[in-house]
């Protein structure tokens, strides 16, 4: 064990009132960046809605390339697969955009792979002894799908357990009947470490300093906060006449006037569920002070877009950069080491400190 695994454990108080947050290291080492990142192969990571594949039958999956530095690809032929994107000759990258495709074809020497990822052909190898063998094919990757979202890892824990906070909370809600919404798209990257805006994500505390339209739309007061194993959910309430979920009986919060599910997976995935649907955004790690954030739009009813908390996401997105850049500033400052928490704002920003450091 380095120094490093040594310095991470414990080092947030299990006791909120008691816990100082992250270390500063955290966000400005590149050292403990590495360490920490390559735990993120045991995470279930979001690749795709299956409405992404209606038109396309091979869609590369750069986002979690970016999370766990693996390319991969989703296809699809009678089933849905995700397979590496590595070609087993010299290690090319086999497709580089979404593609409707028979046969995969690497663009560096020519071999060929099936949509399953079985090695089909390869020029020039006539000589070649014990070949081909099943090394020569694409690794495949588990995948998991819940309600068409679909889902992929490396070293995932079980997928059942993973999903469950969403699928008691949500169940009733037919995500499968979404439809990807292309102009929704986002990529942004900002100067800022990972776990920064992560953090931002995890309270509504700075919302009425730093949203000042979304605070007028939401009650502050009814804003809740909830953990579970791997992750966080808040749950957004809407002031009087702003637009909010039609729960029905079999909801858990049937009756509550609910503007948005705010839900985080460890590390990086944020599923933002409004009246008018699902915006997936993602948190992919660039290196130290530099961050991805990815947004998918899927659209369930659109008579609600630009209504309520889902409303102008641009702009809030736009807030939360302002504030998660200057912070990145300001941890990296020789004045500034830890802080200390909200036992009533901050309790999903601890328990993504614990989750980090929990070794
Ligand atoms: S690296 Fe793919 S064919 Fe050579
Ligand atoms: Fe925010």
């Amino acid at each position: 064990m380095c120094w490093l695994e040594v310095s991470r454990l414990d080092i947030i108080d299990a006791d909120i009132r008691r816990a100082e947050t992250l270390p500063s290291r955290f966000y400005t080492d590149p050292n403990t960046f590495d360490e920490v990142i390559s735990g993120f192969a045991n995470s279930w990571h979001f690749a795709a809605h299956e409405d992404q594949l209606s038109s396309v039958n091979a869609l590369p999956l750069p986002h979690i390339e970016g999370m766990v530095r693996e390319p991969m690809l989703l296809t699809k032929d009678d089933e849905v697969r995700c397979i590496s994107n590595v070609c087993t000759h010299r290690g090319m990258v086999v497709v580089n955009e979404p593609c409707s495709a028979g046969v995969l074809v690497c663009p560096y020497h020519g071999r060929s792979f099936s949509l399953d990822g079985c090695f089909r052909h390869m020029p020039e190898f006539e000589q070649v002894e014990d070949f081909p063998t099943p090394a020569d094919d694409l690794r495949q990757f588990p995948l998991e799908s819940w309600k068409g979202l679909l889902f992929t890892t490396i070293d995932g824990v079980d997928f059942e357990r993973w999903i469950a906070p969403l699928e008691e909370r949500l169940g009733w809600l037919p995500v499968d009947s979404f439809r990807h919404a292309p102009s929704r798209h986002r990529e942004y990257t900002i100067e800022a470490n990972w776990a920064l805006y992560v953090d931002n994500y995890l309270e509504g505390f700075h919302i009425p300093y730093v949203h000042g339209d979304l605070h007028d739309v939401l009650d502050h007061d009814g804003y809740r906060t909830e953990l579970f194993d791997g992750g966080v959910l808040q749950v957004g309430m809407a002031r009087e006449g702003e637009s909010c979920f039609d729960l029905p009986e079999s909801s858990p919060d049937h009756g509550e006037r609910v503007a948005a599910y705010y839900y985080w997976f460890h590390p990086g995935l944020m599923l933002n569920f409004y009246p008018w649907g699902l915006s997936v955004n993602l948190v992919v790690p660039l290196s130290v002070n530099r961050t991805a954030i990815v947004y998918h739009g899927f659209v369930g009813d659109e008579s609600l877009l630009d209504m309520g908390a889902g409303g102008d996401l641009d702009k809030v997105e736009d807030e939360d950069q302002f504030v998660v850049e200057a912070t990145q500033r300001g941890v990296a400052s020789r004045a500034y080491e830890r802080g200390r928490y909200s036992p009533t704002r901050e309790t999903g920003v601890h328990h993504f400190h614990r989750l980090l450091t929990r070794g």
